[in-house]
């Protein structure tokens, strides 16, 4: 089975979640595409949707489905959203960003109900951190705030480097809302709240990748089926 095949199996789990006159949050990247497809053909269908895309590009693929949109202006709670992720540890902590659409994403996955992870199994680790961690920061004096981002990889015992995300000409990659990403190679991130806390507090730093407590099920697809991951968010 082909990895896009996977993709596929994950978000027709989380499709059958969706019903009449739900709220959705549309994520970004490969995985989401998927779904926002399966959507689409609901949608025509006849499934009465009212859906925020989380970047410009699953915006666009919405609109050619004519899937219809709203704001959170206009909609500012959500029932449910429906993102990929980058990595997934067991306790349903994630790292996303890998397409650079992390802060709408977050913003949106935290106005929602649930947040519903799809990912083929691939994407599962045991410990965060061998995929790159996103950080979002603001153009203005990016190269002081990467200092500061350096400080907060040493307090919160971590190593490693970091690297400007190039677009594919070699220019800065430019996020949706106009800022920088840096990328943090770190290998493993053993304390990520102390991270994301502590990278957070830097003037300059927008976002990071770091979802923690906010993904309260996730559907990864494997050859054999696809596994359904759960935490009660209930307690927390
Ligand atoms: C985009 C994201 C994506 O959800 C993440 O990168 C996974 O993408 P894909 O499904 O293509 O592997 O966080 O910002």
């Amino acid at each position: 089975m082909s990895s896009e095949d996977l993709k596929r199996q994950a978000a027709l789990k989380a499709i059958e979640l969706v019903e009449p006159g739900m709220r959705l949050g549309l994520g970004t990247g490969s995985t989401a595409r998927h779904f926002v497809e399966l959507l689409g053909d609901r949608v025509k269908a006849g499934l009465d949707v009212l859906c925020v895309p989380t970047s410009n590009a699953t915006r666009i693929q919405a609109e050619s489905l004519a899937i219809p949109l709203t704001t959170l202006e206009e909609t500012p709670e959500l029932d449910l959203t429906v993102d990929g992720a980058d990595e997934i540890d067991e306790d349903l902590r994630l790292i996303k960003g890998g397409g650079g659409a992390l802060l709408r994403e977050k913003i949106v996955a935290m106005a929602s109900d649930r947040m519903v992870v799809i990912a083929d199994a691939s994407k599962q680790v045991a410990t965060l951190g061998a995929f790159p961690l996103p950080v979002e920061v603001v153009r203005f004096g990016f190269r002081s705030t990467e200092a500061w981002i350096e400080s907060c990889i040493e307090e919160a015992g971590a190593r490693g480097s970091m690297a400007l995300r190039l677009a594919a000409g070699g220019e800065p990659f430019i996020t949706d809302n106009g800022n920088y990403i840096i990328d943090l190679k770190l290998g493993r991130i053993n304390e990520a709240e102390l991270l994301d806390e502590l990278l957070r507090s830097v003037p300059g730093v927008v976002e990071t990748g770091l979802f923690l407590g906010i993904c309260d099920l996730a559907y990864i697809a494997t050859p054999d089926g696809v596994r359904t991951l759960q935490v009660d968010r209930s307690v927390d």
